[in-house]
């Protein structure tokens, strides 16, 4: 695989635009894996996969295959998924309890902490080599870390902190686990996984646009637009009518939003909505018990901050964006440079009505379910992109609305010119520039 030179990097990354190759060159793509995805925070999961001891989960860093343990001790720990014997992949469930981990090879068998349990045949190694086996417990991954019940890795020993990685984003996570009365989440109710065969920034690049909704996903604002309108009691279907409408909205509600990033090439959504015009309406009395248990803990000045957040999805780069108001988190998994898998996980406000879960499962059905009438919609398109992304001739993808109009803002954030600027993908870049061309 040809590595390209730091320079070319800086000729395909320009500021308003990139070279298509960025998307569609294999070896682009390994230089991506490794130094990216080899170096950036990524988020593995959240504490509550992982409650009791012997919990696991596994998943992945780039391309390294990661087992996630809670030990007897309760402390987390983050391993390469790979057997120190001769490496077979270890543990190959999505999750599960065990009191320890067997190779399916020939048995080699470690604890929850990954400390080398026991060897079959021991007598066949030498008196000798016996001190060294055990020494080949599960190799850690070099750094890991939790941010309010969210835990991140890192493949790379030194860095920024995860703290300093987060920067002003980690208030995006504040305004999700806030939301809980009870002040902690919980993931329930199973994983959507979705693949395309598309490019792995395509998803990151659509999360925060504001310009596709009302062409994208055509079909279903036209069909929203014909439904009765959402009632009270909330129906089921109510979710699906207020979320179909408001991606119909005209251009000037979308130029009014907000667009923010910060270093790392991390970004969010605000001022998109409010609670009255697309979560559960603010007169449900679902929403009124929900905000009484939040008054009861936190007294309503607190609670008024807390509700007055109107971010809708933030971006971590490289891998997740989440949003709070249906408790939504997307893992985005790089699997080549054409084919992309995303785990999506809902989560429970714990100490909030029954009913909240219920509507968070009824928009993950809407919006991030594999059925879904808006998922399908993007899918189709990052399949589009990517195949006219092969196509030679035109060679440059155009990031330039907004450009030159952007300002910067409290927080160290920037802020686009209006909500439809294409700063989040120029800051994306900037951010992949920095990672791919870093000694
Ligand atoms: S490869 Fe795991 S025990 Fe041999
Ligand atoms: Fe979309």
């Amino acid at each position: 695989m040809q590595m390209v030179p730091q320079e070319s990097l800086a000729m395909l990354v320009q500021q308003d635009r990139v070279h298509r190759n960025v998307y569609v060159d294999p070896g682009i793509f390994e230089m991506e894996m490794d130094r990216l995805f080899g170096r950036a925070w990524l988020l593995l999961g959240h504490v509550s996969q992982i409650r009791n001891a012997g919990d696991y989960f596994t998943t992945r860093m780039g391309r390294e295959p990661v087992l996630v343990t809670r030990h007897t001790d309760g402390s987390t720990y983050a391993f390469v998924n790979r057997c120190t014997h001769r490496g077979s992949l270890l543990c190959h469930q999505a999750k599960g309890s065990a009191k320890s981990f067997s190779c399916p090879y020939h048995g080699w068998t470690f604890d929850t902490d990954g400390s080398l349990q026991w060897v079959p045949t021991r007598s066949g190694y030498e008196p000798g080599a016996a001190a060294k086996i055990r020494e080949l417990g599960l190799r850690p991954v070099a750094r890991t870390d939790q941010y309010r019940g969210f835990i991140f890795a890192s493949l790379a020993a030194t860095g920024p902190s995860l703290l300093e990685f987060l920067g002003h984003m980690a208030s995006s996570f504040d305004d999700l686990v806030d939301r809980a009365p009870e002040g902690e989440l919980e993931i329930t109710g199973g994983v959507f996984k979705h693949a395309y065969n598309g490019n792995w920034k395509l998803v990151l690049e659509n999360h925060l646009d504001g310009i596709h909704p009302n062409y994208v996903h055509a079909s279903s604002v036209n069909v929203a637009r014909g439904a009765p309108d959402p009632g009270s009691p909330e129906r089921e279907s109510d979710i699906a009518i207020r979320q179909m409408r408001q991606n119909g909205a005209p251009e000037k509600v979308w130029e009014s939003i907000g667009i923010w990033t910060t270093a790392h090439g991390h970004g969010y959504m605000g001022d998109y909505h409010n609670d009255s015009r697309l979560v559960v309406g603010l007169d449900n009395p679902v929403f009124q018990d929900y905000r009484a248990r939040l008054v009861a803990k936190h007294g309503e000045e607190r609670t008024r901050e807390i509700l007055g957040v109107t971010r809708w999805n933030s971006i971590v780069y490289p891998n997740v964006s989440f949003m709070s108001q249906f408790r939504q988190l997307r893992i985005v998994h790089p699997l080549a440079v054409d084919r992309t898998v995303v785990y999506t996980y809902s989560f429970k406000l714990k100490g909030a009505p029954e009913q909240m879960f219920r509507d968070t499962i009824a928009f993950a059905n809407v919006v991030n379910g594999t059925a879904s009438w808006v998922l399908t919609d993007d899918l189709e398109v990052y399949e589009r992109i990517q195949r006219g992304l092969g196509a030679t001739g035109a060679d440059w993808v155009d990031l330039s609305r907004g450009f030159g109009n952007d300002v910067a803002d409290t927080h160290d954030t920037r802020r686009g010119g209006t909500g439809t600027s294409e700063i989040f993908v120029r800051n994306q870049f900037a951010a992949w520039l920095a990672y791919l061309t870093a000694e």
